[in-house]
């Protein structure tokens, strides 16, 4: 069984795009099956670094095959500008398949994003990228979706009746209106750049799978923010946890073999929802600043708090993840003390289970266990062996509270600053 699937099992930005690259040493193909250009994947080469959006961060490796899969919105302006963005950098990027049943996101719905986010009752803070009123379209039938770039006319007639069902939309907001056939022009000329690229990537995915080729599907987001499962409504749009690779790539379940879940020694999250470890002290400030705690895809500070292992370890429940991958053990480096939350405690009832509405997460009082720091600097660590005694029991009582083994831990954002547990 040659698929293996990469999740974030916290609230995103765990790190998964670089231990994607750092994974693709050796597979033949690197499938993304959800979400869009909301995520933001940071893979470091060198002394050059990346930011990904929609690309499969297997694009960097010649011979690897990357494919946007069925479950993502696609902006193809966006897709466009990104694959531009990279070629310009001297790497081919040619290696690269897009669902025909992909979702195309468009102007629209970024508006739209923009205008639910300015009139809600609870702002959910998203990117802005028009991810949630997308997969509101699929939803609803009236999407645009990968095949309708090879057909200029369909995707004309379509593109025409969507923007004008919007722009009644907007009208009635008093929001400002999409010039429709100036929009259109833009989106025509990304779809003829992109066109080359459609295929059923069920099927191309599935002769991989025949032919016994190694297969890492990439997530993006991270289980928390599972639109069925995460802090719902403070969410994104889309399934996050390993199983969307089954529905958001066309993957049978009985292909998949192992589930990397990628976690960091901390917790961050970005965007407005609950966050019950997080801290507004001098603590979380050393963790955004030590971190770099900044979204890579709009820049918003991140919120930054100590470990979950209640939220932790039902998102790796969920994914069925088998390997864990510790990222930026070193960001604690200069902590005295480390606290870990093993357990919520909710209206003064103590549990350790992820509870469904957001109101009692909103009450969570975490209670914690203090593990003494290491005080020492680990980012020329580069082997498990030479981690100090305090960062060893750290990630064992990590290991402990999750319920799975550790398989690779990472120290710094460089390929070479990665190891086997
Ligand atoms: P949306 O995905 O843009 O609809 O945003 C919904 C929520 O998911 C917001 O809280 C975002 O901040 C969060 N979100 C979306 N993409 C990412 C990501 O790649 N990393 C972290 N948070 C994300």
């Amino acid at each position: 069984m040659p698929v293996d699937i990469l999740v974030g099992t916290q609230w995103g930005d765990e790190g998964k795009g670089k231990l994607i690259d750092v994974l693709t040493g050796d597979v033949d193909m690197v499938v993304r099956f959800q979400g869009g250009n909301n995520a933001g994947h940071t893979v470091e080469i060198g002394s050059e670094r990346y930011v990904l959006h929609l690309v499969p961060s297997g694009i960097f490796r010649p011979g690897v095959r990357c494919v946007i899969g069925n479950g993502l919105v696609v902006d193809p302006i966006a897709l466009v500008e990104e694959l531009e963005g990279i070629r310009a950098r001297g790497i081919a990027a040619d290696n690269l398949e897009l669902s025909d049943r992909a979702q195309l996101i468009f102007i629209y719905h970024k508006r739209a994003d923009a205008l639910n986010e300015k009139g809600a009752v609870r702002k959910i803070g998203t990117t802005g990228r028009g991810i949630g009123p997308a997969y509101c379209d699929k939803m609803r039938r009236s999407g645009i979706r990968g095949c309708d770039l090879c057909k200029p006319e369909i995707l004309s007639a379509k593109f025409r009746a969507e923007a004008a069902r919007y722009n009644k939309i907007f009208a009635e907001a008093g929001a400002e209106l999409i010039d429709i056939e100036k929009e259109l022009a833009l989106v025509l000329e990304a779809a003829a750049k992109l066109a080359p690229l459609v295929r059923n990537t069920a099927y191309t995915i599935a002769q991989a799978v025949k032919e016994g080729k190694k297969i890492l599907c990439e997530g993006a987001q991270g289980g928390l923010l599972d639109v069925d499962h995460g802090t719902y409504p403070f969410v994104t749009s889309s399934n996050t946890i390993s199983g969307g690779a089954c529905t958001g790539a066309g993957i049978p379940p009985t292909a998949v073999r192992n589930v990397y879940g990628v976690i960091k020694a901390y917790t961050t999250r970005v965007g407005e929802g609950p966050f019950p470890t997080e801290l507004f002290d001098a603590d979380g400030e050393l963790l955004r600043a030590r971190g770099r705690e900044f979204g890579a895809t709009t820049g918003r500070p991140r919120r930054c708090g100590w470990f979950d292992a209640v939220a932790s370890r039902y998102s790796c429940m969920l994914s069925g993840v088998n390997k864990l991958v510790v990222t930026k053990l070193d960001v604690l480096d200069e902590f005295d003390e480390i606290a870990v939350c093993t357990a919520y405690e909710i209206d003064g009832v103590r549990t350790t289970e992820f509870p469904a509405a957001v109101e009692d997460l909103e009450k969570v009082k975490p209670v914690y266990e203090m593990m003494p720091g290491w005080k020492t600097a680990l980012d020329a660590v580069t082997s498990a062996d030479q981690l100090p005694e305090n960062a060893r029991k750290y990630l064992a009582r990590m290991a402990e509270l999750i319920g799975a083994d550790i398989e690779i831990i990472s120290v710094g954002p460089r390929r070479d600053q990665t190891f086997k547990a």
